[in-house]
């Protein structure tokens, strides 16, 4: 009995190690895993881990500029966020290794948060052992109409697996013990049957008792585990950043054209949704810009032909015979992944924000990010999306989120908007909230009533 105890004991032991370790893995300042990913996603097409491409090789950069330059992480997050800022200010390495790599701009990141900038260099001092290589052409061809999924939490797939692992690993326990008690009632005398009967049930029961009330706090431990990481992770998709059937870049068009942000998504001002502008748009201008010539701005890795074929795409879905100037009726929907998509019992309008909330949002955005400051509303919440050659979600999106904002936010009670939509209201609020210093913000006119986002 003793040693069946011992063993019982040193496999949950065993199995709860395991657990614990392979959580603390995603405690640590940096997860080299998801590190990888954002790597991948943001500075490959410059960065290798071992050889120069665009900029430096990148294996050991912690360790390497400590050595050499004597500079920290705080350093590398600076400079990963916002070279430029970096090197403006007149930081002398900054502006060294810009002067190295003759003047070649590196992208500016500002919409990684420093978790993944610790991601990232916790890769770079770490990386994992290579996995067989997507080839870059996978990324470049769209794929239209592919399904795209949120992203997962690699944590749950971890848990999945360390659980299904240890589950069967006990399954095996459990039989090569069965086999044992089998062979063991076997080989007894017949004479003693009966007795060795009565023996090994309860033998029987009193194994498998300790073993069920292992299986139970272990499914339970497992269950626990799981049901917490699938709420942290309930529908935070910040950094989504799905491929799109075409390679429609913001930053070249709202960007380097300085297209504005409310010509294609003209709807935003007057309602619920600013929708995905429809083919038609795009050929008001694309009739006749049937080619990309910007030889100043091309992504490392992608060529003319590349951003031509793009455009092409265009002329396919829309049915515009480029040589006859004419359409030829054969249209083929061009199907966009969504990327920002709130459940369906939230209401949020874009109007409020956009036409009524647009003065206030921008002035408290800038006031408390004075030096990342904004000119378009757009970008309080959705980010620089003028940086960006593929959109990615800036924030979570939560209801967290959206509270935090209408708390801190003050409204512009003098817009015209405001003015009459809150004329009664105004008064009530003038003496709730006296003139001298007294803010308005917007859980004051109702901006944190349930009612007022949930259907
Ligand atoms: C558009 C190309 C480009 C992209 C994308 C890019 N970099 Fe860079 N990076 C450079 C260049 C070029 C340099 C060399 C300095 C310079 O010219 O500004 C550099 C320098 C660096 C350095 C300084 C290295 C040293 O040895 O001093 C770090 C760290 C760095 N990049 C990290 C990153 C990370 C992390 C990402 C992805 C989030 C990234 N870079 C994405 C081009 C790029
Ligand atoms: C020339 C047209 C054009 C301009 C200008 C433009 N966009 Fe877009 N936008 C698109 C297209 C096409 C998509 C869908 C493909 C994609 O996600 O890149 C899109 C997608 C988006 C999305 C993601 C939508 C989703 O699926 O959730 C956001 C957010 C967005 N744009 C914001 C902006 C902002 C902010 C600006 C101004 C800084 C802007 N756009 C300027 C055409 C445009
Ligand atoms: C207001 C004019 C305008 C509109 C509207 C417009 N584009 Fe463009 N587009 C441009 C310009 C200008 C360029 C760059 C051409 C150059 O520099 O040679 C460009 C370049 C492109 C490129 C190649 C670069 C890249 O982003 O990958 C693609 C693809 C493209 N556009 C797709 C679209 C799509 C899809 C739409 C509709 C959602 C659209 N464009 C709407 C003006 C426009
Ligand atoms: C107060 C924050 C906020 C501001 C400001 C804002 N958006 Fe949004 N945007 C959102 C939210 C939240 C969603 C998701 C809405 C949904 O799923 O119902 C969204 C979704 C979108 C989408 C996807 C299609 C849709 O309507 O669901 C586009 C495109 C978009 N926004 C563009 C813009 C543009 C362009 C501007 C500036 C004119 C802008 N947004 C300003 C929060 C904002
Ligand atoms: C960047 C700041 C910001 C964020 C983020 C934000 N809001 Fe707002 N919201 C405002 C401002 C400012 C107003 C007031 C507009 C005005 O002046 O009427 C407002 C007003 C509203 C109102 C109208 C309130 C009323 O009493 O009329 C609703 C509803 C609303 N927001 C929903 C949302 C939802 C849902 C989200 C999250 C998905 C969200 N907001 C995120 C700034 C924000
Ligand atoms: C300013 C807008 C806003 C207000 C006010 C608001 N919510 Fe929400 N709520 C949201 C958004 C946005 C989500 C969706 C979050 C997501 O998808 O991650 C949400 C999600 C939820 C959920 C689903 C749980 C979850 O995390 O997904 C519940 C329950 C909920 N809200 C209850 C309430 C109650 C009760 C109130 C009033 C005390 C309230 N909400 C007020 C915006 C709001």
């Amino acid at each position: 009995m003793i040693s069946w105890r011992k063993h019982y004991r040193q496999t949950l032991i065993a199995i709860s190690l395991l657990l614990s370790t392979s959580a603390s893995i995603y405690g640590q300042d940096g997860d080299p895993k998801n590190g990888e990913k954002l790597f991948k996603a943001n500075c490959t097409a410059c960065h290798a881990l071992d050889k120069q491409v665009v900029g430096p090789a990148l294996k050991g950069v912690v360790a390497r500029l400590d050595t050499e330059q004597g500079l920290g992480k705080d350093w590398l997050h600076k400079w990963i966020k916002n070279n430029k800022e970096l090197r403006a200010s007149g930081d002398k390495y900054a502006n060294e290794v810009f002067e190295k790599f003759n003047k070649t701009e590196m992208q500016v990141f500002p919409n990684l948060t420093d978790k993944d900038i610790d991601d990232i260099l916790a890769y770079t001092t770490n990386p994992p052992a290579p996995e067989p290589a997507k080839t870059d052409d996978a990324k470049n061809t769209a794929n239209a109409g592919s399904a795209n999924v949120a992203p997962q939490s690699s944590t749950t797939t971890n848990v999945v697996i360390i659980s299904l692992l240890a589950i069967a690993g006990l399954l095996v326990w459990i039989l090569l013990k069965l086999r044992q008690l089998v062979k063991l009632g076997q080989s007894e005398d017949l004479a003693g049957l009966n007795e060795t009967r009565v023996k090994s049930f309860r033998e029987i029961y009193e194994k498998y008792h300790y073993i069920g009330k292992g299986l139970i706090a272990i499914l339970a431990l497992l269950a626990a585990y799981g049901v917490w990481n699938w709420i942290m992770w309930i529908g935070v998709y910040k950094g989504y950043k799905p491929e799109q059937p075409i390679y429609f870049s913001h930053k070249i068009h709202a960007g380097e054209q300085k297209i504005d942000c409310q010509l294609c998504h003209s709807s935003a001002k007057y309602g619920k949704v600013s929708e995905i502008p429809s083919m038609n748009v795009c050929m008001n201008c694309h009739r006749t810009i049937s080619e990309y010539n910007a030889e100043h701005y091309m992504e490392p890795g992608k060529d003319k032909a590349f951003y031509d074929g793009e455009i092409q795409k265009i002329y396919a879905a829309t049915g515009w015979d480029s040589e006859k100037q004419q359409y030829t009726g054969k249209t083929q929907p061009v199907e966009w992944t969504r990327i920002h998509n709130m459940p369906d019992f939230v209401y949020f309008n874009h109007a409020q924000h956009v036409v009524a909330g647009e003065q206030a949002i921008i002035n408290s955005f800038n006031k408390k990010n004075p030096n990342n400051k904004i000119d378009v509303v757009c970008k309080a919440c959705h980010g620089k999306i003028d940086t960006m050659n593929v959109v990615q979600m800036a924030n979570d999106f939560t209801m967290g989120w959206c509270i935090e904002c209408h708390r801190t936010t003050e409204v512009d009670m003098n817009n015209g908007y405001n003015k009459e939509y809150f004329k009664n209201l105004h008064d009530k609020l003038k003496k709730q909230y006296p003139k001298d210093g007294g803010k308005i913000t917007v859980d004051a006119i109702g901006g944190l009533e349930c009612g007022k986002c949930h259907y």
